[in-house]
């Protein structure tokens, strides 16, 4: 299965965005996350930044939405050039509703999923999502302990996506780094999503390398 590394920009600089946009150039994904105060107790960037960064970088934008009411919001960052949106299933009142419509402009939908939340309630509405994301830690922060107790989920969904035959990719999002890349392609992971270990780094492109290289030995 081949590894994509989607840096989170929650650790970069915000005074040099650009700057730390360009030391990810050979990652897969640039990995956005947007936060509200509601749904998480953070608050990060919204529209107009998410828009700048589409039109900066060369890479996908991802966008993960920490927010509530995601089915109001989310088309909007469809419209400013995301590549994929993702949004909680803790938060969203029509999950296949609003995988359409963003699928209808040409925007990939993933639904994400809490460390105490369950995956197999979704297991019908899979073939609705280009991706889902298992939160490795609880969504809010960067730098937090990664939880190994989220593999099961990991394993599960992996088989439910190959026993259907499906393409769904699987993203783990919180404590990603060389250390536990291993962990999680092993269980069936293939978008990995590292914040603070790719830009606590001193060289962010090889912090990225080794990434891919312990998620694919
Ligand atoms: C946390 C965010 C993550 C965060 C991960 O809620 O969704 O994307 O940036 O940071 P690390 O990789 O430092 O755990
Ligand atoms: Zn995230």
């Amino acid at each position: 299965m081949s590894i994509q590394i989607a840096p989170s920009i929650l650790s970069a600089d915000f005074c040099n965005l650009e700057r730390d946009l360009k030391a990810i150039d050979h990652a897969d994904l640039v990995h956005v996350d947007v936060m509200d105060h509601h749904f998480v107790p953070n608050l990060t960037l919204g529209e107009p930044i998410v828009k700048r960064i589409c039109e900066v970088t060369d890479l996908p934008v991802d966008v993960h939405l920490m927010i509530e009411d995601p089915d109001r919001w989310a088309p909007e960052y469809a419209k400013l050039g995301a590549s994929s949106v993702s949004f909680h299933v803790g938060a969203v009142h029509a999950p296949v509703r609003l995988a359409r419509q963003l699928h209808e402009m040409g925007c990939k939908a993933c639904l994400a999923v809490r460390p105490a939340e369950p995956v197999e309630p979704i297991f019908d509405i899979l073939e609705e999502f280009d991706m889902i994301l298992i939160m490795t830690v609880e969504p809010g922060f960067g730098g937090q302990k990664f939880l190994d107790n989220q593999m099961g989920k990991v394993r599960r969904l992996r088989d439910e996506i190959t026993q259907r035959g499906l393409d769904t990719h699987i993203q783990v999002d919180g404590g990603v780094s060389p250390q536990t890349a291993h962990i999680v392609a092993e269980a069936g992971a293939d978008v990995l999503v590292a914040g603070s270990s790719v830009y606590g780094a001193q060289d962010r492109a090889q912090a990225i390398d080794d990434i891919r290289s312990k998620a694919q030995a």
